[in-house]
């Protein structure tokens, strides 16, 4: 990375950051409902050297790109400039200007081996990656879940894109072994203090001038290796094109729905009360009662993974992730035949439960499979892929990887 770096830039670094991307165990579609996710970081991450600069220029190269250096100056950032990838970075500069912090330009070489368009958060991971290093570079006074929510306005107000802040959070706040118990509802900070243990940086470089916001969460233990199982990653190599469109239409009939029922966020809505919901908006047009019911039970769903994961008891995960792929299936209606052929064969094939991850439409499927079996769930997969006609699938196996930080 320095070499390559110093190739580029002519001069040396500063310094050496890296941001995972993420598959989520479970939780899905709730994070833009205020409700619980619970994901893991990848060891795939980006990779960033990087060098602050006194000119205002932000000049940005990627070993994936096309050989070309993207020279910006960061007072001249504004939504919708800059379309190509590096929107992503840009709108992480963008997004610390925009919160008060006083910062510069900068060099910025990417490398990345997070798949691209498998569903695994690698834009979350290339915005993760430019916020540590700025924090580091301009000694910014951040914890990484104002990272996270840096990273995501960068995301939503930048580059355009309504997502929630799961894949950011994933991103800059896992740890090794442990999948990330969050709650996405935000919290106002009382006098600023995190209620999580301070990962702030040394010294203040600006003054923030949005109140702070704090996210709760927690790392739960998650290393099924431990009990002989393992996770595999099974990117389906799909993508729709209708998945951009829908997320946005999702997001808003859940919104809608959470309006019509006199609530905050659909969040606030108890598996007890489900019933009576549903009732209320069955006279409602747009099917906003399945959406609700997803939301509902995938929030239970977390809660109950977590009250597993507390006790150690991996294999139990299985059947609540097979459980969260029918209701995206059935309810959510976000899966395709991709995922769910790929669920269903690596049940079939001795996997305890398996679930697409992230916003559906193509991407990603995991599944817990006992290590012995792990081989054969990937062949069948494959093999039922080649019979339907489709290319293989990319299969690999995962554990739970650590967190945004500095590398060298
Ligand atoms: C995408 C979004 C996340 C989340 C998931 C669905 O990954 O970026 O914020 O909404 O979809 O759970």
């Amino acid at each position: 990375m320095r070499d390559e770096f110093e190739r580029i830039f002519g001069a040396a670094p500063s310094g050496v950051w890296a941001a995972p991307g993420r598959v989520n165990l479970i939780g899905e579609h709730t994070d833009y409902n205020e409700g619980f996710v619970l994901p893991i970081a990848l060891p795939q991450a980006v990779r960033v050297a990087a060098a602050p600069r006194s000119d205002g220029r932000l000049r940005l190269y990627s070993a994936q790109g096309d050989d070309v250096v993207t020279d910006l100056l960061v007072d001249r950032l504004a939504p919708g400039a800059v379309t190509s990838w590096a929107g992503y970075p840009a709108g992480v500069v963008w997004a610390l200007r925009e919160a008060g912090h006083r910062i510069g330009g900068a060099d910025l070489y990417f490398d990345s081996d997070v798949p691209t368009g498998a569903g695994l958060s690698s834009s979350a991971a290339l915005e993760c990656a430019v916020a540590v290093a700025f924090r580091d570079l301009y000694q910014l006074e951040l914890t990484s879940a104002e990272l996270a929510l840096l990273a995501q306005r960068a995301e939503n107000d930048f580059a355009g894109v309504p997502c929630g802040v799961m894949d950011q959070m994933a991103s800059s706040s896992c740890v090794e072994g442990a999948a990330l118990f969050l709650d996405t509802r935000p919290q106002p900070s009382a006098g600023g203090t995190p209620t999580q243990p301070s990962d702030r940086g040394t010294s203040a470089g600006g003054t923030p001038t949005q109140p702070a916001t704090v996210l709760n969460y927690r790392q739960v233990p998650f290393r099924p290796a431990e009990q002989g199982l393992a996770l595999l990653v099974i990117d389906t190599r799909v993508k729709h094109d209708l998945g951009d469109g829908a997320y946005a239409t999702l997001r808003a009939g859940c919104e809608r729905a959470a309006e019509l029922l006199g609530l905050a966020a659909l969040r606030d809505l108890s598996a007890e009360a489900l019933p009576a919901a549903l009732a209320v908006l069955d006279g409602h047009p747009g099917e906003l009662g399945p959406l609700v019911r997803h939301v509902v039970t995938e929030d239970e769903r977390v809660v109950r993974a977590v009250e597993l994961l507390d006790k150690g008891d991996f294999a139990a995960l299985g059947p609540i992730l097979t459980a969260g792929h029918a209701s995206l299936r059935d309810d959510f209606k976000v899966s395709c035949a991709e995922t769910d052929l790929a669920a269903d064969t690596a049940v079939a094939a001795g996997a305890l439960g398996a679930r697409m991850t992230g916003g559906g439409f193509g991407g990603s499927v995991i599944a817990l499979v006992p290590q012995e079996l792990a081989t054969a769930v990937e062949e069948a997969v494959e093999a039922a892929f080649l019979a339907a006609g489709w290319a293989a699938p990319k299969v690999f196996a995962t554990v739970a990887a650590a967190g945004a930080r500095r590398l060298d």
